[in-house]
C-alpha cells in the first residue's frame, strides 16, 4: 500500500516527471517490498543544474534504501519491530523496552547475535536493537522522514556530518545489504548510499514537501 501511495505521490511532482534519472521504475514497484530495485550513482544526478532540484532528486534516490523493508522493520512507530518484506509484526511479541534492547526476559540478544545465524535464519549484528519511537519511519512520507532525520532533537543529536557518517558507516545500517536468509537486501551498496546522502547534504540537504 505504502509503495503505491509513494509512487503516485512521486509521479505527481514535476521534479520526478522531468528527471529521467529517477522514477524510471516508479510505477512498477511492488506494493509491499522494494524488491529488485537498483540504486543510481551520484553521477547520474550531475546533469540536474538546479541545486535544490538536484538535492531533492538525490534524496528521493536514497529513499529507495531508507524506505526498504530492511530499514523500516527496525524503525517502527510502535514499540514492536516488524519482519519480512511484508512488515508483519515481529514473532514472538517483543517490545522496545527502556533501552531499545527489549523488555524483561525478551532481550534482543537472546535470539539476535553479532552475526546472521544461517541455521535458524535469525538476523544479527553487534548492538542489534530497536530505533527509538521518535526515529520511527513506518507509515510516514519520505518528506516527513527527511525532516525528522535532520532534526537533532529526534536523530540522537547528529549534525549533518554526523548523519552522513551514520548512513555511510554504521554497522546496523550496513546490515541491510547483507541481511542473511532469503531477505531482500537494500538496493545498491552502503557505499553508494553513503555517497548519495553526502551529495544530498552538500547540495543543501533539501527535503521533499510530502
Ligand atoms: C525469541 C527470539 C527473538 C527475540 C527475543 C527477538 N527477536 Fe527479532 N527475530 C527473531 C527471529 C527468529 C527473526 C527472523 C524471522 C524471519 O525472518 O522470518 C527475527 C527478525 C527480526 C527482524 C526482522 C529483520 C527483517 O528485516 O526481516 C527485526 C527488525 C527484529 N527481529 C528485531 C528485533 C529486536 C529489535 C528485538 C529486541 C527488542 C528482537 N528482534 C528480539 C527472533 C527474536
Ligand atoms: C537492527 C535494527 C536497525 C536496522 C536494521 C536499521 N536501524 Fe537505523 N537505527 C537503529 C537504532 C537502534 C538507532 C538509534 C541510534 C543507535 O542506537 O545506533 C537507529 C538510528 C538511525 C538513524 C539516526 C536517527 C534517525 O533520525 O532515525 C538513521 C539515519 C538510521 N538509523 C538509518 C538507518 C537506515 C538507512 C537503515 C537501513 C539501511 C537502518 N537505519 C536500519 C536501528 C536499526
Amino acid at each position: 500500500m505504502k509503495w503505491l501511495v509513494f509512487a503516485s505521490a512521486c509521479l505527481s511532482t514535476s521534479l520526478i516527471a522531468n528527471t529521467s534519472a529517477v522514477g524510471a521504475d516508479g510505477d512498477s514497484r511492488p506494493a509491499a517490498a522494494a524488491t529488485g530495485q537498483t540504486l543510481q550513482d551520484v553521477q547520474a544526478f550531475a546533469a540536474i543544474r538546479d541545486r535544490r532540484e538536484r538535492s531533492l532528486a538525490l534524496f528521493v534516490e536514497a529513499g529507495k534504501v531508507i524506505e526498504s523493508p530492511r530499514c523500516l522493520n527496525c524503525h517502527p512507530v510502535t514499540a514492536r519491530p516488524t519482519q519480512t518484506d511484508g512488515a508483519i509484526p515481529h514473532q514472538p511479541v517483543v517490545t522496545r523496552g527502556p533501552d531499545g534492547f527489549g523488555r524483561g526476559g525478551m532481550r534482543c540478544s537472546n535470539c539476535h547475535q553479532a552475526e546472521n545465524y544461517d541455521v535458524s535464519g535469525v538476523p544479527g549484528s553487534p548492538k542489534w536493537h530497536l530505533a527509538p519511537a521518535v526515529m520511527g519511519w513506518q507509515g510516514k512520507s519520505l518528506g516527513q522522514i527527511c525532516r525528522q532525520i535532520k532534526d537533532p532533537t529526534r536523530n540522537g543529536g547528529l549534525d549533518m556530518a554526523g548523519l552522513v557518517r551514520h548512513m555511510g558507516d554504521d554497522p546496523l545500517v550496513g546490515w541491510a545489504w547483507k541481511p542473511g536468509g532469503d531477505r531482500t537486501p537494500a538496493p545498491g551498496s552502503q557505499e553508494g548510499f553513503g555517497k548519495l546522502i553526502a551529495a544530498w547534504a552538500k547540495t543543501g540537504g533539501h527535503c521533499p514537501d510530502d
